[in-house]
């Protein structure tokens, strides 16, 4: 983990509210793990002194990409900052995912919204390609789909709305690819809670080992204020672990869903 001050190379509309931000972090980069994220000060922004967490999308030479989506005043100021104009940059943070292994199980990937971008080095790195599911409200917010393809993997859509791919959740598609009961499979998700919920209720019926990406608030980043606490069992209990230090990528079956 390093901070450092990073040159924006490119913060570009990617579509509607989305954008791709490219930073300059040469110290940074070669450190990177599928699944880990940067804690972003964005200097113009008045309460600088408060970070936003964003994944790692793409690693590229000395550089690093970020794919995020207007939402309020951060990422607002964000998505107003030029090439050349700096940031404050703490990262690569966090667990992340466990890279699949050559001749192991097929990971099947699980996508929501933004949580594409959090899945998009995964793919990459991974000697094992497999298929990637892709769901969001609109077909405006399937993002990554030429990224995907692009590296060999098979990208099946759902959209709410049915305005690209199948109508309705992305669960759909994973549980019709389930259904073919092909052994050796691993699931990988990062999206909103309620759809990790169910991804990780999905994964347990099915006996199928599974990872999810849990998408808390955060404060600090680095394990000091516990911000970002989630429970996780442990043996026949649970205690509290944070979602940036420990996480934020976690064995679906260790996690304990509050009103579940
Ligand atoms: C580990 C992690 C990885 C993330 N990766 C990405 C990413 O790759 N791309 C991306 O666009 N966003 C990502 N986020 C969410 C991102 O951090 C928030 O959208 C951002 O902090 C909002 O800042 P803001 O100042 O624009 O919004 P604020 O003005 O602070 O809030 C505006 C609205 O956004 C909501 N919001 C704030 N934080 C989150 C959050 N963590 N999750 C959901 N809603 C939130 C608030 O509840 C509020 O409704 C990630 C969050 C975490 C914890
Ligand atoms: S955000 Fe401060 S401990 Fe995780």
């Amino acid at each position: 983990m390093l901070e450092q001050s990073a040159t924006i190379a490119a913060n570009e509309r990617d579509a509607d509210q989305y954008f791709r931000l490219v930073l300059q972090a040469p110290r940074i980069t070669p450190l990177i793990q599928p699944g880990q994220f940067a804690h972003v000060r964005i200097l113009p922004l008045k309460d600088a002194l408060l970070r936003r967490p964003f994944s790692i999308f793409q690693v590229k030479d000395n550089t690093f990409s970020i794919l995020y989506k207007t939402v309020g005043k951060g990422t607002d100021v964000l998505s107003r900052m030029r090439a050349g104009e700096e940031l404050s940059v703490i990262a690569p943070l966090g667990h992340g995912f466990t890279i699949p292994k050559a001749g192991g199980e097929t990971p099947l990937l699980v996508a929501g919204g933004y949580g594409m971008a959090a899945l998009f080095l995964l793919a990459q790195r991974s000697p094992q390609k497999g298929i990637v599911f892709v769901g969001g409200r609109r077909r405006v917010d399937i993002l990554c789909e030429k990224d995907f393809a692009a590296i060999g993997w098979e990208v099946r859509v759902a959209t709410e709305d049915g305005s690209h791919g199948e109508k309705g959740l992305v669960t759909q598609p994973l549980l019709a690819e389930l259904g073919k009961k092909l052994p050796d499979r691993k699931v990988f998700a990062c999206g909103p809670t309620p759809m990790l919920k169910a991804v990780g209720k999905i994964a347990e019926e099915h006996n199928l080992p599974c990872e999810l990406s849990m998408d808390e608030p955060m404060c600090c980043g680095v394990g000091t204020c516990l911000a970002c606490v989630i429970k996780v069992k442990t043996g026949d209990s649970w205690e509290y672990q944070r979602t940036c230090t420990e996480g934020p990528v976690f064995d679906s079956r260790e996690i304990v869903w509050e009103n579940a």
